[in-house]
């Protein structure tokens, strides 16, 4: 538990060697300069002083209207991590079972953990990595308080369907038990289309807590702005829980987020289109160069089975032998597992810039020709 993520462990090793880091997911591109501004106005205009514990009113309404749900029904939190340890510290108690969909997000267990809580893993399948509702259905026990979802799902792309949630509803009415849905990559699906939320299926949606995150939004990973949504009685109680964590959250980056979230339809699309080139620029290069990338509809990665592009299937090993002997960093699918770990993946980010990217892929290619 007391290990460092690998996400950290990857960077280090990116810096030390001058490796490019298509391991970490933070973007290298033109910051956007309107939401940029806007804090920057907000410093030196507005307040720097403890704002309302639950979040600006003006955030509170921006994220509400985005969503079409009260703005008492929001709260904001210090990065989307923040809203998941609120939530969890606020729903599970000591002995109670949390459902974990692996590939998973790695701050699950370890808050899971540190609410008393048993963790209970279910598996999704690739390569289309679906999720298995007898599977889920197998995992849930008398003691089981919540399922922890994550959709757009990192580090797979992947987004939960309507008939999946309405199937995890169904399953969390029956048994009486709250879904914890991370849905900070919504923004990202490169279609353009709208994921499903647990907001929109009406059998979650007094069960559940979702998450978003303005740091994957607006492509500013270091804000840690987030928030929680939420039916009004659960909001209650995970603003009860985030008031002794972190009480608030950095006044003047609420207000630019707030002025964020207002820039419109053409601006969000136009952010989007960034991603659809990186990813395009990323995946055809990948390809060309005779690796196997498998389809993801959302998020700021890319999957590469290793097998199926002439690769040993051991990812750890692969990573380490990129960064250091290729100089590209890249994340093991492997690390987003407690136990039955799939090892013949690996994680590149690429929400880069163009040149980045190509310089990356010349490396890959040469690895993989000269590959013994
Ligand atoms: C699935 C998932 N959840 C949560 C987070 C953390 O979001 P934030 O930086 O807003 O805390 C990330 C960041 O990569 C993520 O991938």
């Amino acid at each position: 538990m007391s290990q460092t993520t690998i996400f950290e462990v990857m960077s280090g090793l990116c810096r030390e060697l001058g490796a490019i880091n298509l391991g970490q997911g933070f973007p290298d591109m033109e910051e956007p300069p309107e939401v940029i501004g806007a804090a920057q106005r907000a410093l030196v205009e507005r307040s720097n002083q403890y704002p309302p514990m639950r979040g600006l009113p003006e955030l509170r309404g921006a994220v509400a209207g985005m969503y079409g749900v009260s703005a008492a029904e929001v709260i904001v939190t210090s990065g989307a991590t923040e809203a998941l340890a609120s939530a969890i510290l606020a729903l599970v108690r000591p002995g109670d079972e949390v459902i974990c969909v692996q590939p998973l997000y790695d701050a699950y267990l370890p808050l899971v953990a540190r609410a008393g809580g048993v963790a209970r893993l279910v598996n999704l399948r690739p390569p289309a990595w679906s999720l298995d509702l007898d599977e889920l259905a197998e995992a849930i026990t008398d003691k089981t308080r919540l399922i922890i979802l994550n959709t757009p799902n990192n580090p797979t792309g992947t987004v939960l369907d309507r008939a999946t949630l309405e199937g995890i509803g169904a399953l969390a009415q029956r048994h009486g038990i709250y879904v914890l849905s991370d849905e900070v990559w919504e923004a990202t699906v490169l279609d353009g289309s709208k994921p499903l939320s647990v907001l929109d299926i009406p059998s979650l949606r007094e069960r559940s807590v979702k998450v978003g995150s303005a740091g994957k939004i607006f492509s500013l990973t270091g804000w840690k702005i987030g928030w929680a949504v939420a039916a009004p009685e659960l909001a209650e109680r995970v603003a009860a829980s985030h008031q002794f964590i972190t009480f608030t959250t950095p006044t003047p980056l609420q207000w630019a987020v707030a002025e964020g979230l207002a820039l419109g339809e053409a601006w969000f699309a136009a952010h989007r289109a960034r991603y659809v080139e990186s990813k395009a620029r990323l995946v055809s290069g990948l390809t060309q160069a005779g690796f196997c990338v498998l389809p993801c509809a959302g998020t700021w990665f890319v999957t590469v089975d290793l097998a199926a592009s002439g690769l040993p299937a051991q990812d750890e090993l692969l990573a380490q032998r990129l960064v250091r002997e290729a100089g590209v960093g890249s994340i093991p699918v492997s690390a987003f597992y407690a136990d039955r770990p799939e090892r013949g993946y690996l994680r590149l980010c690429h929400a880069k810039r163009g040149e980045t990217l190509d310089q990356a892929v010349e490396r890959l290619a040469g690895f993989r020709a000269g590959f013994v």
